[in-house]
């Protein structure tokens, strides 16, 4: 593995704070860690705490004069020009039930001064670690994004039809969101959706060619910030669900190889719209007609055909 980036400015020491948490993760997961509960379906374990505790500190160390924005909590030197989006444990769902699918995420945002609270810097770095394949994802702006030393891009593949996506959905307000119906459409439309449960995997995975599209509603900036660097420097498109400028804060994501990015966008506008989408039979029409062929079949057996 060639791990040189001997010009890169954050990513090296951003990938060695990346490989220690992960490795944290990895004790804490062979150890197995009580869950606890932040709210509806919303978990959260020691090792997500403690792992951020490690980030934060090894940041400091790393990036002083950073400002740090973890979804643990920490908030500091919010002002600065710079500042380190981190979740350090995206999948803790997955980490809890002991399935292993999971990250370490570190986004780093530059903020020239004047900009409002509520706008955007420009994303300049980000790394996205799997602990369990030992995968480091990174990329740098205008340096591109690789996978373990080497260089990544988006896939080719041009339609929707012959494409592997992803979603995910949220641990809270579950009942206000309308994925199901977008996962419904896209399964109907595509060779499959994933569901993996890890946003900046996922995001990651579309940077590498594994996927073609990821989309979620109600994503935080420390789910999204490395993982939407990747996907640009790997020469894909992210945006809303509108095909306008993302935002960290945007709360909706909508990630692709470029090529499909239109398809996808035309199908948001559709689902919003209300149109006329693929039918399927529901549970109960799919109950009948089971009945409906049983009872046939018994009056043939019966009539002895
Ligand atoms: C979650 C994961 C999951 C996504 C949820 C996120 P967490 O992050 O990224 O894939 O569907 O919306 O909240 O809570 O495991 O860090
Ligand atoms: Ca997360
Ligand atoms: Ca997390």
């Amino acid at each position: 593995m060639s791990e040189s980036h001997a010009e890169w400015k954050w990513v090296p020491a951003a990938t060695e704070i990346a490989r220690e948490a992960g490795a944290r993760l990895r004790e804490f997961f062979a150890a197995g860690v009580e869950t606890e509960y932040k709210g509806d379906v919303d978990l959260v374990t020691v090792a997500d705490r403690t792992v951020e505790k490690l980030i934060r500190m090894r940041l400091g160390e790393r990036f002083a004069g950073h400002g740090v924005y973890g979804e643990e909590g920490t908030r500091e030197g919010l002002e600065r020009e710079y500042r380190w989006y981190v979740d350090p444990l995206d999948g803790t769902t997955n980490f809890a039930h002991g399935f292993p699918q999971f990250c370490v995420s570190l986004g780093l945002e530059r903020r020239p001064a004047g900009l409002m609270a509520d706008e955007d810097g420009e994303m300049v770095a980000g790394v996205i670690y799997d602990p369990m394949r030992d995968e480091l994802f990174c990329a740098e702006r205008g340096r591109g994004a690789e996978l373990n030393g080497k260089k990544i891009s988006v896939s080719r593949t041009e339609m929707l039809a012959e494409s592997l996506v992803a979603t995910g959905f949220p641990s809270r307000k579950r009942h206000a969101s309308p994925n199901i119906h977008f996962y419904q459409e896209f399964t109907l439309r595509s060779h499959g959706v994933r569901r993996a449960g890890s946003a900046a995997l996922d995001l990651a995975y579309v940077a590498a060619g594994r996927l073609e599209a990821f989309w979620e509603f109600n994503l935080n900036p420390w789910d999204t910030a490395a993982g939407f660097l990747l996907v640009e420097e790997a020469g894909g498109k992210v945006t809303d669900f509108f095909g306008r400028r993302f935002r960290l804060d945007s709360r909706e994501v909508l990630a692709s190889n470029g090529r499909i990015h239109g398809e996808l966008v035309g199908l948001f506008e559709d689902m919003f719209a209300g149109r006329e989408l693929t039918p399927i039979p529901s549970a109960r029409e799919f109950a009948e007609q089971r009945a409906a062929r049983a009872a046939e079949q018994a009056a043939g057996k019966a009539a002895g055909r």
